[in-house]
């Protein structure tokens, strides 16, 4: 289980962060969704190791996380919002050198990176270059390099902006076979509907702080609840106007 508990996060004077706390259970395929400059980057480069929080702190299964880096980058997969690709290396080149920062190297490592990149039906590309892959291919490959360390839990930063609806639904279905594979994963993006249809859980995060957190249908009704319609009515009209919304809700009751 993945806890975050009162992280602050200031850039100058500016907060980013506001005592965000977030948990999230193990296999969840969490949506982390907030609009631009929300704070779903930081809090998530916080979570991966690659930047320091002001206070506050991640637990991963009950473990102190952000003092022990060493084992917080065994327990987590990053894929960041840009492709950190290097195009002279094939796709096949670029796994085993990821395989290699983490001490994996001989033949179990080679056949780990061609299952991984099996797992992300790249291994008809194992000996392009990089820079011959599509985006949704670029993608999909930091994906597999996230997954190299074997992570209980992987963490994406909008990885599906950019791509076309079949990259799109090639990727979900990706992150929905890692799912089942009993991987937690955290997907941000800007976009609720992007995410509705494949994650278990979602989270809203604004200005640094986490609004709401449920089931999309629990997202969907709080959020109606949050946007109630307001009806200015003369005074002389209020009685009827209550008795037409009264009939107005049984109405709907009876209709199921
Ligand atoms: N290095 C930085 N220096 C100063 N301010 C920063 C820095 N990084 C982020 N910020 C600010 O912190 C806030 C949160 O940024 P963050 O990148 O976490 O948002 P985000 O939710 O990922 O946004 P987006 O959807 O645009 O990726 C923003 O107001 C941003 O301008
Ligand atoms: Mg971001």
């Amino acid at each position: 289980m993945l806890e975050i508990k009162n992280l602050n996060k200031r850039y100058g004077s500016f907060y980013a962060l506001r005592n965000l706390n977030l948990t999230v259970e193990d296999g969840e395929l969490f949506g982390f969704v907030g609009a631009n400059g929300a704070g779903k980057t930081t809090t998530m480069r916080i979570c991966v190791g690659l930047l320091g929080a002001d206070s506050g702190e991640v637990f991963i299964d009950g473990k102190r996380m952000l003092s022990n880096h060493k084992l917080l980058s065994n327990k987590v997969g990053y894929v960041p919002d840009f492709f950190g690709v290097y195009p002279s290396l094939t796709s096949m080149e670029y796994m085993q050198f990821f395989a290699a920062s983490y001490g994996l190297v001989g033949t179990d490592a080679d056949n780990l990176c061609m299952d991984l990149l099996r797992l992300v039906k790249l291994d008809h590309k194992a000996d392009t270059d990089v820079n011959g892959l599509s985006r949704g291919m670029k993608q999909r490959l930091c994906l597999a390099r996230g997954l190299v360390h074997n992570p209980d839990i992987l963490f994406l930063d909008e990885p599906a902006s950019g791509l076309d609806p079949r990259a799109r639904y090639e990727l979900k279905e990706i992150l929905k076979n890692l799912s089942s594979m009993g991987k937690t994963i955290i997907i941000s993006s800007h976009i609720l509907p992007e995410l509705s249809e494949m994650c278990t859980t979602i989270g809203i995060i604004d200005h640094g702080q986490m609004m709401l957190k449920g089931t999309i249908d629990e997202i969907h009704r709080a959020a109606a609840m949050q946007s109630p319609l307001i009806v200015v009515v003369e005074e002389h009209a209020v009685d009827d106007t209550f008795r037409v919304l009264q009939e107005g809700c049984i109405y709907r009751k009876q209709n199921g």
